[in-house]
């Protein structure tokens, strides 16, 4: 049986298809390529390029695959793009959700693995942050997760559509094959690292009056091979029958930007510019997970929870692909 992967060609799905396949599972990738990259999948892997929405492209998948599960990554994933063209989140994120969902539930496939976020709690009242903490979205983006995690429940209890939703902290770090490249880029990782390489003049900092102990942004840095696994983990969960859930996935410490920024200047060599600008709409001041239920569910144990060794695998990457991935033609 195989598994679909939707979102399978931008950054954390093509690291996921990368471990499944080497696990010898069967992976089919849905993307747009609005954000993702033809180059990032494995040789061999079936592709359909269309939305994660389109009913008919999915029911066709459905028939020419043996589906047992989807992984659902595909999404628009940018706090302050969400906070200026909401409805676009909405759609995209929302709607075609619902509509993915409605077309597995028609193909009977009751396995879903979906990617959600910490920004569903919104500005937290306690940190670090557990699962049963208020969900109260700071910005349209993590709105229309959260939307899809209510989607979720009610499909459990009305149609046996079991679940996982993984809340991810801030993904970072690479494989030696796939990394992050977006355009355009908005996480602070790889836009330290395009300054350490010169292809940005200097980083810009959003924020110096948070109420965190140096005034940046803190947030919890996830490796992405440590998501990876996570996913790997839920769907072995749901195979074997489990109920549905919703986990944390962070390293459970946070990092302020100027820490990353020291951090990236001791990996790198190099000297880094910054600029400091105002706060961006929409950003929490602290955001670090509690994860131990996955921990303690799936037996999840991230093999990267330092900062620096997360930062090397980032500069690895970028240093072997200065310009990212070959751009896609069609794109
Ligand atoms: N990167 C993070 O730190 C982070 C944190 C929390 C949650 N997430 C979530 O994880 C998922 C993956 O994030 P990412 O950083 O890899 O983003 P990404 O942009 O690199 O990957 C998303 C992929 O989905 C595709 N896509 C988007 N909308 C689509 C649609 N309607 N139909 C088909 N394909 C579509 C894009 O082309 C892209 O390849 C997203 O759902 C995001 O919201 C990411």
């Amino acid at each position: 049986m195989a598994i679909l992967v939707t979102g399978g060609a931008g950054y954390i799905g093509s690291v996921t298809v990368e471990l499944l396949v080497q696990r010898g599972e069967r992976v089919i990738v849905l993307d747009n390529l609005g954000r993702g990259h033809r180059a990032a999948l494995p040789e061999g892997v079936p592709f359909y390029r269309g939305e994660a929405g389109d009913r008919d492209l999915v029911a066709r998948i459905a028939r020419e695959h043996d589906l047992e599960a989807c992984i659902h990554f595909a999404a628009l994933a940018y706090v302050g793009e969400s906070v200026e063209q909401p409805l676009r989140y909405y759609v995209n994120n929302s709607a075609q959700a619902m509509m993915l969902i409605e077309s597995l539930l028609e193909a009977g496939v009751r396995q879903f693995v979906f990617s959600s976020t910490c920004a569903v709690y919104g500005e937290p009242e306690t940190v670090p942050i557990p699962e049963d903490h208020p969900r109260r979205p700071a910005n349209p983006y993590g709105w229309s997760k959260y939307f899809v995690e209510q989607v979720l429940e009610s499909c459990d209890r009305a149609h046996g559509l079991r679940f996982v939703a993984l809340r991810y902290f801030n993904a970072a770090g690479a494989t030696d094959r796939c990394g992050e490249d977006h355009d355009p880029e908005t996480h602070l990782i790889p836009n330290v690292l395009a300054v350490a390489l010169g292809k940005l003049p200097f980083l810009p900092i959003f924020g110096h009056d948070y109420p965190t102990h140096d005034g940046t942004a803190v947030r919890d840095y996830i490796h992405v091979s440590d998501l990876a696994d996570a996913h790997l983990r839920a769907l072995v969960w749901l195979r074997q029958g489990g109920h549905s859930l919703f986990l944390n996935l962070g390293n459970g410490k946070g990092y302020s930007v100027l820490e990353v920024v020291r951090t990236a200047r001791e990996v790198t060599g190099r000297e880094i510019p910054t600029r400091w600008e105002a706060r961006r709409p929409g950003d929490p001041s602290h955001l670090v997970a509690d994860a131990r239920r996955a921990r303690r569910i799936l037996g999840w144990e991230p093999r990267h929870p330092e900062l620096a060794s997360i930062i090397e695998t980032a500069w690895r990457w970028r240093l072997a692909h200065p310009d990212g991935y070959p751009k896609d033609p069609a794109r």
